[in-house]
């Protein structure tokens, strides 16, 4: 089976693997999945650049060709750049040994010219060789170039919005497929909208404020997405359960934000009326929910500075 590598950035780590695992167990049930520190190998079905495209804390991704015990390369290891014009080497070193890196890619760069016609391009060449190196393990493997897609455009913005990848961890950490339907019920300016129609989702969006419904919905418009926006008090959302596979969303906090009641009153009257058997992302700043015994298959907490913590909890 073939393997892939992520190599994760290191803020939220737990999160970010937790995200790498739920998006490679919904594409593939069986999949493997080990992790050295930052680094996650998959073994799946899978390609890597379906799995790195719907990630947020991806730093760099590509398919895994050999396990190594040394750093011995040989003809074989190049048939990967029979095709390719343009190369470049990269080191990622998460053992404890410390090496020279920028010489060590030289030497695989010249290396590699003697076994390929491909020449070393620094920026955005055909194939990027890695050697990665663990205490457990080395691995030998390649990417092909990507383009970068292109984000949803947001024309209009507010203090309280979410940033679009703790707001893409949540949908990927509940599994919802494409061509599923998630809905936010305190959709503000649409951010958990924009970023699932981004993926392919279908999303509802619900916001009691009239002033975030025309926001957000500018925000859809301008990409010219479909999803559906109810100016409504979340209440609403049981009359609408059976539109929706999941729930993604982000709780007010009581500040810069209109709220119907205290955002602990909010808190305590969503989770009475949460739907039983849909999938659930919930954030929520972690002192509101301190008192609440709140159940959940796992919960993070997430330092922003010292007067906020958010939770986010999944269900
Ligand atoms: C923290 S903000 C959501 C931010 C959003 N994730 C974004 O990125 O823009 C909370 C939202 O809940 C809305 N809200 C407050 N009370 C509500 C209620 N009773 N029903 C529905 N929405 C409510 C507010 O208007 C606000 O837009």
């Amino acid at each position: 089976m073939p393997e892939s590598f992520f190599v994760l950035s290191k803020d939220n780590l737990e999160l970010a693997i937790d995200e790498i695992t739920a998006i490679s167990k919904m594409y593939d049930k069986f999949s493997k999945i080990k992790t050295i520190s930052n680094l996650v190998i998959v073994q799946s079905k899978t390609n890597w650049n379906d799995i790195s495209n719907r990630a947020s804390f991806v730093k760099v991704s590509g398919q895994v060709l050999r396990k190594m015990s040394g750093l011995f390369l040989d003809e074989d290891h190049f048939e990967i750049l029979k095709k390719a014009e343009t190369f470049v080497c990269r080191i990622i070193n998460i053992s404890s040994n410390q090496f020279n890196i920028p010489e060590l890619e030289n030497s695989m760069g010249d290396m590699i010219s003697k076994f390929s016609h491909a020449k070393v391009k620094l920026e955005n060449p055909d194939i990027t060789v890695y050697l990665i190196f663990t205490n457990e393990e080395n691995f030998f493997g390649f990417s092909k170039r990507v383009n970068e897609k292109s984000r949803p455009k947001k024309i209009k913005n507010y203090p309280h919005e979410l940033d679009w990848k703790l707001t893409r961890v949540m949908i990927n950490l509940i599994g919802i497929k494409q061509g599923e339907t998630v809905c936010d019920p305190f959709c503000g300016t649409g951010t958990t909208l924009l970023e699932a129609e981004s993926m392919g989702i279908n999303a509802i969006g619900l916001d009691f404020d009239k002033k975030m419904y025309e926001i957000a919905k500018e925000n859809l418009k301008v990409n010219s997405y479909k999803s559906k926006i109810i100016n409504s008090d979340f209440q609403e959302l049981v009359k609408i359960s059976g539109k929706f596979d999941g729930i993604v969303t982000d709780l007010p906090y009581g500040k810069s934000s209109k709220t119907s009641e205290k955002p602990e009153e909010i808190l305590k009257r969503f989770i009475s009326i949460m739907p039983k058997r849909k999938k659930i992302a919930i954030m929520y700043k972690k002192e509101l929910g301190d008192n609440l015994k709140l159940k959940g298959l796992k919960k993070y907490d997430i330092y922003r500075h010292k007067s906020l913590t958010r939770t986010i909890l999944i269900k």
